[in-house]
């Protein structure tokens, strides 16, 4: 019987070989050990790819459920087919479509953005109320590879600059939410780690 250890590597590799942005591992490890340390057993994703960081995160615990949103059919076909080869389907549940036009009534310990770079304060302000209030919300690609804080002058694709500027902004409206406490750590491809603040 092939272990867990081996059908993850199979999945980096594929990812890689198919040109699939998965984290990076500097970042999962992170991510899982942020849901092992901090007791996290629920978890909504928006980003699921073909399932790699929702496999790692339910692995952590027997007790953990996750919901992840995926709007590129492809990947959310190959995603349930890989969750399935983990036996994890009773505890990840994957939702076809995109994620702004999802709606969720359940809360979260925590949620994880990996999507559309661009889309982040719009994943915010949509999710924010799925949030428990001792919830977390992780943000990962935060550098998007060195370009966010690049000379704007230095960047010649106007796409790339146009992202770039957009997670500035996202970080902007993340310093200016006195609700949240955010940090950024130096970890993979800049993650951002936003708790929200002790209600009194
Ligand atoms: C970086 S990948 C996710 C990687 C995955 N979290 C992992 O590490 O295994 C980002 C994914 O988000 C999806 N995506 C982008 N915008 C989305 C949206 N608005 N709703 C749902 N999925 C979206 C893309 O199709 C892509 O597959």
């Amino acid at each position: 019987m092939v272990d867990n250890d081996e059908l993850i590597k199979e999945i980096e590799k594929y990812a890689e070989e198919n040109k699939v942005p998965i984290m990076q591992k500097e970042g999962i490890s992170y991510l899982t050990e942020y849901v092992k340390n901090n007791e996290i057993k629920t978890i909504l994703e928006v980003g699921t790819a073909i399932g790699y960081s929702a496999i790692c995160m339910a692995l952590v615990d027997s007790k953990i459920k996750i919901v992840s949103i995926e709007r590129d059919e492809q990947r959310y076909l190959e995603a349930i087919n890989n969750v399935k080869k983990f036996g994890l389907d009773k505890r990840i549940t994957l939702i076809y479509g995109d994620a702004l036009n999802t709606d969720l009534d359940s809360k979260f310990d925590l949620i994880f953005f990996d999507a559309a770079k661009a889309q982040n304060i719009n994943f915010f302000t949509h999710f924010e109320k799925n949030l428990k209030n001792s919830g977390t919300i992780i943000t990962d690609n935060i550098y998007f590879h060195g370009y966010t804080f690049m000379d704007e002058d230095k960047i010649e694709s106007r796409n790339i600059r146009g992202i770039a500027r957009k997670i500035r902004n996202y970080i902007k409206f993340l310093d200016d939410n006195k609700s949240y406490t955010t940090e950024i750590k130096n970890i993979g491809d800049g993650v951002a780690v936003t708790r929200r603040n002790d209600v009194l």
